[in-house]
């Protein structure tokens, strides 16, 4: 038996979760700020430290008491360390390392997209070799894994991650932060009317979609000037399709070329319900030896039992880290 507790600051969540052995979730703690930072447009740093300071006790009181548990009691107390945002990785650090001091307790320090990747295991178990595509806020990658622990980035963004693009074109289209969310609600209304490049349609694992963003932007700005109406529905719907189809199109050649057992989706992007349509449909058709592994909604964005899920792997293998590890705010996986 097995008892990891887990901290994830990295962004605007602060989370914490007890994971019993491999799957059995005994809390699952996630205290957003999207209200406080939606009166910006977007998450401020400064407002996201300060708000985690606040937060963070009553989060860990609020977890030790659903969880039912002593943290004397725990084998491991595992951490996000990178990437995100410095400040908002120190809270969480911070008292990761206390609470290792403290309860005499190994670290574990998990990067965040090992995170995200490692939630779908809470599910099933991840056959290897497998394919992730990772979409999140800050992050678009490609990554082949041969074994547990082990990363290949075999593709990844030349400039803006698709989560980033979401809410950019959320915004300049009046929706409120963050714009996946919305414009993954408003294109299940819309049509495909509006004709947008599609971005960096090549032979790379590679995505580009800054060309993109900016063709909506310019789009937007001309209708405008000429006091045309945009309809928000039909561009979100537009806008939508061309990112599914270049992310499906790039996942499924390379889990041809890599010769995987299973494609898995990581990410906040993973909650979209245009992506898990279209990639579930052709897996289906075009790749029937292949297993497809959607993380539940629950487990996409943000949140502390996926740094447990990843936390319990690095356990196994002994991966531990010393007392003085730092924050770090951009590592590669
Ligand atoms: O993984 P995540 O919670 O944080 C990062 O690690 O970045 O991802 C947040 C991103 C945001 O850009 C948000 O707009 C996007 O995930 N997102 C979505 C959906 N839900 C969240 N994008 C498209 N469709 C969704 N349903
Ligand atoms: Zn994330």
């Amino acid at each position: 038996m097995s008892l990891l507790f887990a901290i994830e600051s990295s962004c605007d969540e602060t989370a914490m979760a007890v994971l019993k052995d491999d799957k059995e979730l005994l809390a699952n703690v996630v205290s957003s700020q999207v209200i406080t930072h939606q009166l910006y447009g977007g998450v401020v740093p400064e407002i996201a430290s300060r708000l985690h300071i606040q937060n963070i006790s009553v989060v860990l009181e609020q977890t030790i008491r659903q969880a039912n548990i002593n943290l004397k009691d725990v084998d491991a107390i595992a951490v996000t360390y990178g990437p995100g945002l410095i400040g908002s990785l120190h809270v969480g650090l911070q008292v990761a390392k206390t609470l290792a001091l403290a309860y005499q307790k190994p670290l574990i320090g998990v990067h965040h997209i090992v995170g995200h990747i490692y939630a779908n295991q809470l599910v099933d178990a991840i056959v290897y070799p497998c394919l992730a595509l990772v979409v999140s806020g800050g992050h678009t990658e490609l990554v082949y894994m041969s074994k547990p622990m082990d990363f290949d980035v075999i593709g990844q963004t030349y400039d803006d991650a698709v989560g980033e693009a979401f809410d950019k074109v959320g915004r300049v289209l009046g929706l409120p932060y963050p714009g996946g969310v919305a414009i993954d609600r408003l294109a299940k209304e819309g049509k495909i009317t509006y004709q947008l490049p599609k971005p960096l349609n090549d032979d790379s694992f590679n995505f580009s979609f800054s060309g993109l963003k900016s063709a909506v932007i310019n789009l937007v700005h001309n209708a405008t000037q000429r006091n045309e109406e945009i309809v928000v529905a039909d561009m979100a719907a537009s806008f939508q399709s061309v990112v599914v189809d270049v992310l499906v199109s790039k996942t499924l050649r390379a889990a041809q070329h890599y010769n995987v057992k299973q494609i898995i989706l990581a990410g906040g992007v993973a909650a979209n319900s245009g992506l898990r349509e279209v990639i579930s449909k052709r897996v289906n058709q075009e790749l029937t030896n292949i297993k497809l592994s959607l993380p539940p909604l629950w487990c996409c964005t943000d949140n502390a039992a996926m740094i447990a899920a990843a936390g319990k792997v690095m356990y196994d293998l002994s991966m531990f880290e010393e007392l003085d590890v730092s924050a770090k705010p951009s590592i590669d996986l």
